[in-house]
């Protein structure tokens, strides 16, 4: 691997009482959503210290580890990467551990400065084995601790010379019982137990053990022993640090009776909405957002707002706008994050952005709020990770309760998130005078009884699993929409993308002649998401036209139409009904139909839905 190209991963330490090896493994089940490329452990026994990695899904570390037992310890760490670039293989693989065998360290991030380093312990005499940046502070630890013999202090000491973004967890043998633990930037979450701790860069690693856990800060190092956690920060100063209760219990990260997360994760969407509305209506049926501690005098003060995220989440951004603009008035602009800051966006206290993030931890998403911010505007989080960096570093987080999702590809966190954004348009609307409470009330009403729609469209899919079955051997599919069915059917097309390896592309049906249309030929699959034919009618009826333009040309329609709408029956050669909502809130229930087309060709084409290959679900790298 090009070692300036760092992995992200997941990694897991563990002390206490129980074989550590065991927790750790399991620890790192849960992990390997964050990268699946290569995975390793480290245990303390019998005075010393063994190791085991091996390149490949964590089963292939599993298979080393039947044929090679560890012994048994009470004391490890673990790590499962994702390469951004060049062949992951065991050696690269972590921990990284020093030539004397006594320190083991795993690491996710990058040390920018590694080269230098790296030179000077070679010229101290130090023999270097990988071509990781991360191999270098396995070395720095073990010179600092053969000074000062404490791990915690070692680690301080080696990271204030480290230069980039790094989070790390280290063993030594000589203290059998710490694991030593230290954050910049990447995440690091810290559970506390009975005569036990972790340390995992996700709580879904530890829920299982224990759910209180502990929040750890840019730029701080925590000692983990069985009867307690010490945090500092790098200059040994002790730190603040704040604990919460995980309220997700441990079948949350389970795949309860399911082949896949993702099947999980999309059955487990009605409830998802449902909670993510929960404690935002008061009993009149208005809404209460105390936790957007943005206070409303500035909120009126806005005159632009700008949504930055990226993927899945970015499209949730792109109809974000819509009802956002219709229901305050005021103009928003949706940006991918990893473009935002590079183009120099206008900015300034009158602006508020909104980050929209999954995990929290998106790299992309993190720098286009922190260059907000520098640039004095005020910042909305709405994420679905208790405690993760982006909405730590905002001014303000709208968490969407969707529960730990897992699978690669989002479903249940995007229709939270749509659900999360309509409630802040709302919430502007309501603070801006824009919108009348009987307004505001009656759309609450249409997103509470969007959970009910949900649930009746998962209870009619099995015909769109037989259509995705037909149409395994394809190489391409399109999709089409108008309004916010254009974000759908973007979002389509990247559940295919990601999940069916198929060439799949989303366009603004309105472009269809500026272009695409030369694409169509005979027996390719279109789906076509059609908005309601009530209100905006004039809308349904130009896709309809659409419909019979490709259709015309060959296209095998699959069209998603509203119940009742009929005008779209002659021309749809496969048709998938959604529940009657308004217009703006359609993609809650349009989008759905589209997640199972895709887990169901993946399926298909026996590809593994729950990790795509080449992706990872939190992208802590830009
Ligand atoms: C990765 C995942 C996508 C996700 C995107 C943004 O690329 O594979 O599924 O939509 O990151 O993630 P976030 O956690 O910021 O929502």
């Amino acid at each position: 691997m090009d070692p300036k190209l760092p992995p992200m991963c997941g990694i897991v330490g563990y002390v206490g009482p129980q074989s550590a090896l065991e927790v750790v493994m399991a620890g790192l089940k849960r992990l390997e959503y964050r990268g699946y490329d290569s995975a390793g452990v480290a245990v303390l026994a019998d005075g010393g210290l063994a190791a085991a990695k091996k390149a490949g899904k964590l089963l292939n570390l599993e298979k080393e580890l039947d044929g090679k037992p560890l012994p048994t310890g009470t004391t490890g760490i673990g790590h499962t990467r994702w390469a951004t670039h060049g062949g992951p293989t065991d050696s690269n693989a972590h921990p990284h551990i020093d030539n004397a065998g006594r320190v083991a360290v795993v690491h996710n991030g990058i040390i920018e400065n590694f080269a230098l380093l790296r030179f000077e312990l070679e010229e101290r005499g130090h023999e270097l084995a990988s071509e990781t940046d991360t191999e270098v502070v396995a070395h720095l630890l073990a010179e600092e601790f053969s000074s000062c013999a404490d791990l915690a202090e070692a680690m301080r000491l080696v990271c204030r010379r480290l230069e980039g973004a790094f989070t790390l967890v280290a063993v030594h043998a000589d203290e059998p019982d710490v694991v030593v633990g230290a954050r910049r930037n990447s995440p690091l979450v810290v559970g506390v137990g009975e005569g036990e701790a972790f340390l995992a860069s996700d709580v879904a690693a530890f829920i299982a053990h224990t759910r209180s856990a502990i929040e750890l800060g840019q730029d701080q190092v925590v000692e983990l022993r069985r009867d307690g956690v010490t945090v500092t920060g790098f200059d040994g100063r002790p730190a603040d640090v704040r604990s919460y209760h995980v309220d997700w219990d441990a079948s949350a990260a389970e795949k309860g009776g399911y082949d896949y997360f993702m099947l999980k994760e999309i059955a487990e969407q009605p409830k998802a909405v449902a909670d993510t509305l929960l404690g935002r209506i008061d009993g009149s049926g208005s809404m209460t957002l105390d936790e957007v501690r943005i206070p409303a005098g500035v909120l009126r003060e806005i005159d632009k707002v700008v949504i930055v995220a990226c993927g899945t989440a970015f499209h949730a951004g792109m109809i974000a706008k819509y009802a956002i603009e219709h229901w305050t008035r005021l103009p928003c602009e949706v940006e991918l994050a990893s473009e935002f800051r590079y183009r120099d966006p206008i900015l300034d206290a009158q602006t508020l952005v909104i980050a929209i993030s999954q995990s929290g931890e998106t790299m992309d998403t993190l720098m286009a709020l922190r260059h907000a911010r520098e640039q004095g505007s005020k910042v909305l989080a709405i994420c679905n990770t208790n405690g993760s960096t982006i909405p730590r570093e905002s001014d303000a987080v709208l968490y969407t309760h969707a529960g730990p999702e897992v699978a690669v590809a989002s479903t249940k966190a995007f229709l939270t998130q749509l659900v999360a954004c309509y409630l802040v348009a709302l919430y502007l609307g309501q603070v801006r005078g824009t919108k009348w409470g009987d307004e505001i009330r009656a759309v609450i009403r249409d997103l509470s009884s969007i959970s009910g729609a949900v649930e009746q469209v998962l209870g009619t899919m099995e015909p769109v699993r037989e259509l995705a079955r037909t149409l395994a051997s394809k190489n391409t599919v399109l999709f089409l929409g108008r309004h916010v069915g254009y974000p759908v059917a973007l979002e389509g097309a990247l559940k295919l993308k990601e999940l069916a390896y198929m060439h799949a592309e989303g366009f603004a049906a309105g472009e269809l002649k500026h272009g695409p249309i030369a694409l169509i030929e005979e027996d390719l699959p279109v789906v076509v998401v059609v908005p309601s034919p009530r209100g905006r009618s004039v809308l349904h009826d130009k896709i309809v036209s659409n419909i019979q333009e490709i259709r015309a040309r060959g296209a095998r329609t699959i069209v998603i139409a509203e119940e009742g709408d009929e005008a779209v029956v002659p021309y749809a050669d496969h048709l998938i009904r959604v529940p009657v909502t308004p217009t703006l809130l359609q993609p809650l229930v349009a989008t759905v139909p589209l997640q199972v087309f895709a887990c169901e060709l993946a399926t298909a084409r026996g590809n593994e839905v729950d990790q795509p290959r080449n992706l990872a679900k939190s992208v802590t790298v830009e």
